[in-house]
């Protein structure tokens, strides 16, 4: 059960939208600050595509939504939420301006989640005058609404309870939050990514493939072991009997051949995004990019469904959190409110005895946010 009373979301677009998704299908209320005109019709594509992927996920129902309210101001859309997540575009001076107005309006103990991929907290709290302590990086990977890791990053001047409880609140939406360590740029995920996506250039770049064959290579083989097991545990199998040592011992010396380029970027010209771009669109053979949107939906609740049932019907890896996280939202959509609950009871069975009103929620959720903020303030 989420212990988020209220929610308000900076900013609309991709990843926005999909926070705001991720939020409302929980049953939390939502206020949300875009200046693009368009936001409401954006946010209410992605809306449409998380309650499609939600029902596939629910076969009972879902739980009765959040509502969600747009505000002419960020001042008006933090006034009285808990939880604040900003994802407005990669820029530190508007990362700047938007975190001040977010500390100058949120109350004092409001956890504030940044959804930068790769700027350090510290260097965006500084912009916050009153409470820089409450500030957290809550990295998501798109969409937010399905993928449920959250990468958690504290800057300098993050007190270790806003930590904790970022990620009490994370968790209650049903996200697996990782705490990053130390801080470094674009943290653990986008690392990784960025040395991906740059070997990619340049395999294109060079004729070595097109933009489908890197895709075939990587969605027929390694991506698909990459999200049951990730990449350590894969390896240690693939060194046999003899684990890790062994595979390290076989591969280490690799490392020194010439088999990637590593640090070097290609020159990001008109010329290699016309190439990369082309080739993209032969790839989508027309198919529109909420088409592509919806495929990738299917499948990532396939796979976490299917990841769902391994391990003695247990699951395993995301496909254990997906099954904890389905069986919190079917008790919450068994919540309905009473009076809701029992018209329909009457509606389908007019005879015998009327539904029971379900139990008042208990008011659990603002309670433990309260008393982890509490020792916040102390700290
Ligand atoms: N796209 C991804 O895959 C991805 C993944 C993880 C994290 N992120 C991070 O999330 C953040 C948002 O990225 P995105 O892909 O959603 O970008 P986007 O361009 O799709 O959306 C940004 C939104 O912010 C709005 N905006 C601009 N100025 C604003 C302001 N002053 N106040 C409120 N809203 C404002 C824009 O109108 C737009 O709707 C970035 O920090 C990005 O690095 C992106």
């Amino acid at each position: 059960m989420s212990i988020i009373n209220k929610a308000a979301a900076i900013g609309g677009g991709v990843i926005g939208a999909g926070w705001v998704a991720r939020l409302l299908l929980n049953g939390i209320d939502v206020s949300i600050f875009d200046p693009d005109p368009e936001a409401s019709r954006k946010v209410g594509e992605v809306m449409k595509g998380a309650r499609r992927a939600y029902k596939q996920m629910l076969a009972g129902g879902l739980p009765k939504e959040g509502k969600l309210t747009f505000a002419k101001t960020i001042a008006e859309a933090v006034a009285d939420a808990d939880f604040i997540q900003e994802s407005v575009p990669e820029r530190l001076d508007l990362k700047h301006k938007v975190l001040a107005e977010i500390d100058a309006h949120a109350p004092a103990n409001a956890i504030v989640g940044s959804s930068t991929s790769g700027i350090k907290p510290t260097d965006m709290q500084v912009a916050m005058k009153k409470h820089p302590e409450r500030l957290v990086v809550g990295h998501p990977f798109n969409p937010v609404y399905l993928l449920p890791l959250v990468e958690i990053v504290g800057g300098e001047q993050t007190f270790p309870e806003a930590i904790e409880v970022a990620k009490e609140l994370y968790a209650s939406i049903g996200m697996k939050p990782v705490v990053v360590r130390k801080e470094i740029e674009a943290f653990v995920g986008d690392r990784l990514l960025e040395a991906a996506w740059r070997e990619a250039l340049w395999l294109v770049k060079d004729g070595i493939c097109t933009v489908e064959e890197l895709d075939d290579i990587m969605r027929y083989s390694f991506g698909l072991r990459w999200a049951q097991m990730g990449m350590f545990q894969v390896y240690r199998v693939a060194g046999g009997e003899a684990g890790m040592r062994h595979f390290m011992a076989q591969f280490g010396p690799c490392l020194k051949w010439p088999w990637t380029k590593l640090m070097d970027v290609p020159e990001f010209n008109d010329e290699l995004v016309d190439l990369i771009a082309t080739q993209s669109d032969e790839q989508a053979h027309g198919l529109s990019i909420r088409e592509l949107e919806k495929i990738r939906d299917d499948n990532l609740v396939a796979i976490m469904e299917a990841l769902s049932k391994q391990n003695k019907g247990k699951g395993w890896g995301a496909g254990a959190l997906h099954k904890d996280y389905t069986r919190q939202l079917a008790k919450l959509a068994a919540k309905k409110t009473p009076a809701k609950a029992v018209a329909k009871a009457k509606a389908t069975k007019p005879a015998k005895k009327a539904a029971k009103p379900a139990k008042a929620e208990k008011p659990t959720k603002a309670g433990k946010a309260d008393k982890a903020k509490k020792s916040k303030k102390k700290g």
